[in-house]
């Protein structure tokens, strides 16, 4: 169990949420929702008590563990994988360091031996001998193969690190869990796999998503942030969605028919309130009025930016051409003589499992590694602009978000770009925050703007929507359907693939491919046919 009571979190001016009072208990499954920004994250940071309410209290049963999913892929560079899954049980951790140290010591007293003999009783009683072997099970559930797990955590790739960060997690049956996102960077068969633990597992989970198909699948419960207000919604995510949409029709139904019966009353008062022989019944309708309270219809922090890619020059015909392009990672062969030809109207959406190849041929593409053989031939008018997966390096710094963009913008003046950030939905006081604070989301929405204000007519996307609320995944989508450029895409959004793409492109393990003129559902029946 795990409660919040009378809680508020402020920054500054800004109220994220106020007069929280929720109960999570045994046996469900809390999913998270809100717009980028409404303060998800941050609640979960609350939970954890990583950072403090500014009022109100957090209130938890003392015997019971919290485990979160950490966020920073680099935190635990120089540990082996399967160490920092063990570390997901962070006292059994302890207690096995603890009798290392002891075993190796040269001068071991006979307190030592007390001391290790404590440690020996608690370490059975916390199941400790089976910890490698467990923590080896969700590794290999994920997808994580064995060879991996004696590795240590820098010398594997960010697939791989996200998968152990998961692990460690969910390690040793936490009593409460809070998951930031876990699908974002999984496959679909660790996603699967995730799925089935988390219907399976007993105790309570809080899960932060932006995919409606996961929440469906997992959700007991729905608790939605929207507008400072944290309200909790019995059922899943359709579920929410249908009952929210009639709550909020009930209540302008109800304050259509309130306003009709306000007006009568007003009318009657205002003719009869001077008549002596009406006025008793005047007085009477006046009480009756002030009776009548409106329900509150707040509005919703959901909001559609402005998302638009206009292009300096045309391109002309001559765009991109690769010849026999080969590159590996790690010494396997992910491109395997690629050969492409990009026309000037191509939308090609990049497919398939083989994320890592799509990651590898953007970097390629943008100079940021160097293939093993082949040339990649750019035509002269092309102009392009890149969004990286990671792209977590841009916001190190302590910087307001007004003089970030700024540094990415021809027109230097203030006002043109607190403008364009007031439609990426950063309006007054937030374009003044630092962009150290910024959520995933808000993120990914700068990242789009740099781009915007780049004027390029070439756009590289490594998966823009992966953080992205559904309001703003709708504004890209639609933002680049109307871009006369060409673009370059990987997603997972099958309807944002099936808008926008003309050309699909899927990369085999082997690193060879399929590249096919024609939209996402037809090259999905046509590889059924293959
Ligand atoms: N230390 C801070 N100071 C000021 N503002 C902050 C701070 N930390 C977070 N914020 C702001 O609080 C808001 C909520 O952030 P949070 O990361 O919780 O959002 P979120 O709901 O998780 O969004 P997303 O879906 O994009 O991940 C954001 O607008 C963020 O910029
Ligand atoms: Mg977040």
């Amino acid at each position: 169990m795990i409660m919040a009571k009378d809680v508020a979190l402020r920054f500054g001016k800004r109220t994220l949420f106020d007069n929280v009072n929720i109960k999570f208990t045994e046996g469900n499954c809390y999913g998270l929702i809100g717009a980028n920004g409404s303060g998800k994250s941050t609640f979960l940071k609350v939970l954890s008590r990583e950072i403090d309410t500014t009022s109100g209290d957090i209130i938890t049963n003392n015997k019971e563990r919290i485990s979160t999913l950490k966020q920073d892929h680099n935190l635990y560079n120089d540990l082996k994988v399967i160490d920092v899954v063990i570390m997901g049980n962070s006292k059994l951790y302890e207690i096995m360091k603890k009798k290392e140290e002891l075993y190796c010591k040269a001068d071991f007293t006979d307190k030592d031996g007390i001391l290790l003999g404590n440690l020996e009783s608690e370490f059975a009683e916390m199941n400790g001998w089976q910890a490698e072997s467990d923590a080896a099970i969700l590794l290999v559930g994920l997808g994580v193969d064995i060879s991996y797990h004696e590795l240590l955590m820098k010398d594997v790739p960010n697939a791989i690190k996200v998968k152990v960060l998961l692990a460690q997690a969910l390690f040793g049956n936490p009593d409460i869990l809070l998951l930031d996102e876990p699908t974002n960077g999984l496959d679909i068969e660790a996603k699967m796999w995730l799925e089935e633990f988390l219907i399976n597992f007993e105790n309570t989970v809080i899960v932060v998503s932006h995919d409606r198909h996961f929440l469906n699948k997992v959700c007991t419960h729905i608790v939605d942030i929207d507008y400072e207000r944290v309200t909790l919604f019995v059922g899943n995510y359709d579920f929410w969605r249908k009952s929210s949409e009639l709550i909020q029709k009930q209540m302008k139904d109800s304050n259509a028919k309130k306003e009709t019966k306000i007006k009568e009353l007003q009318d009657f008062i205002a003719r009869f309130s001077a008549n002596a022989s009406k006025s008793k019944q005047a007085t009477s309708r006046k009480k009756v009025l002030e009776k009548i309270v409106l329900d509150d219809l707040k509005g919703s922090s959901r909001k559609y930016p402005y998302i638009n890619f206009k292009e300096d020059k045309k391109l002309s015909k001559d765009v991109l051409t690769t010849k026999n392009l080969t590159i590996s990672v790690n010494g396997v062969k992910v491109i395997n003589n690629l050969n492409l030809n990009i026309n000037n109207f191509d939308k090609i959406a990049f497919v398939g499992t083989n994320e890592l190849a799509v990651t590898t041929l953007f970097k390629a593409l943008v100079g940021e590694i160097t293939p093993d053989s082949g040339e990649i031939l750019w035509g002269a008018s092309v102009n392009k602009s890149y969004f990286p997966k990671n792209h977590e390096n841009e916001f190190k710094e302590d910087k307001r978000v007004l003089d970030w963009l700024i540094n990415y913008s021809k027109i230097k003046e203030e006002q043109f770009v607190r403008g364009f950030l007031g439609r990426m939905l950063f309006s007054g006081e937030e374009s003044l925050k630092s962009i150290k604070v910024l959520s995933g989301g808000e993120k990914v929405r700068c990242m789009l703007s740099k781009m915007m204000l780049s004027g390029a007519n070439l756009l590289i996307l490594d998966e823009p929507t992966n953080h992205l609320d559904i309001e703003t995944i709708t504004s890209l989508n639609t933002g680049l359907i109307e871009f006369d450029g060409v673009v370059l895409f990987r997603t997972h959004d099958h309807e944002f693939i099936q808008t926008l793409a003309n050309r699909i492109i899927e990369f085999k393990e082997d690193g060879k491919y399929i590249d096919k003129m024609t939209t996402y559902d037809e090259y999905l029946e046509i590889k059924e046919r293959l």
